[in-house]
């Protein structure tokens, strides 16, 4: 019997001829899958002014929260870099953050500027709001599923009381909690219609309070330490 005929030594070559292919293979898939990353994040800085172009449209409605989704992108950003994120999922969160209550393009002036108090059906137009950010950066298809996540699950509560979903805990995507945070900060700190603004240290000790119900109890801390410096007014 030759050496080629011999069928353990032909199987031997044939796996070692799969194993170089299959290298090949893979390394040019990674270098591939590398340029489409690098494609992917070249088009969402390109993107970045308009995403900013839609929050302005989107706070120019209400005088009482403009500048509010920006806001809540810079203490989103506090807390990710406390956490010590890479920046390219800060840019997400970022982008995250300033679409998060896009959605309230939908909700009529009647409700979204209402003066008076809230009806229950007021409050159930109020809550579509976030499954429409949702939906919107699902459409825009260029921050990819975690971030609309994020968007879509941001006024979930850490102990299942929030909506749409009603998740629970850590069943809750990290950028939504954080967003829950920075959102609840930013909505005690600012002057609304029906109250004024709480001072910065007495919203810190609500937030900690909170945790463990509305807010990721380690999240709430961190962010109380992240945010030991009072943001510039
Ligand atoms: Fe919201
Ligand atoms: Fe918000």
């Amino acid at each position: 019997m030759t050496r080629d005929s011999d069928p353990s030594h032909r199987f031997d070559a044939l796996v070692r001829q799969f194993t170089e292919d299959s290298h090949a293979l893979f390394g040019e898939m990674s270098a591939r899958l590398e340029s489409c990353r690098a494609d992917l994040r070249e088009a969402r800085d390109l993107a970045f002014p308009a995403v900013l172009a839609l929050t302005q449209i989107l706070e120019g409605r209400d005088s009482f929260t403009y500048g509010h989704s920006r806001r809540v992108a810079r203490y989103s950003i506090r807390l990710a870099e406390h956490l010590k994120w890479p920046t390219d999922q800060i840019k997400l969160l970022n982008m995250g953050a300033l679409l998060h209550d896009i959605g309230k393009v939908i909700i009529p002036d009647s409700v979204l500027l209402k003066e008076g108090k809230f009806t229950p059906l007021d409050f159930e137009t109020m809550q579509l709001h976030s499954s429409t950010s949702g939906k919107i950066v699902h459409r825009l298809g260029f921050l990819g599923e975690d971030v609309e996540n994020w968007v879509l699950f941001h006024h979930e509560r850490f102990d299942g009381t929030g909506y749409p979903d009603g998740l629970k805990g850590e069943e809750i995507p990290i950028g939504a909690r954080i967003y829950s945070l920075a959102d609840a900060y930013d909505a005690m700190t600012s002057v609304r219609r029906y109250r004024q603004k709480m001072p910065h240290w007495t919203a810190l000790d609500e937030i900690t309070s909170c945790g463990g119900r509305q807010f990721d109890p380690d999240l709430a801390n961190e962010f109380s330490l992240a945010m030991a410096e009072p943001p510039e007014e």
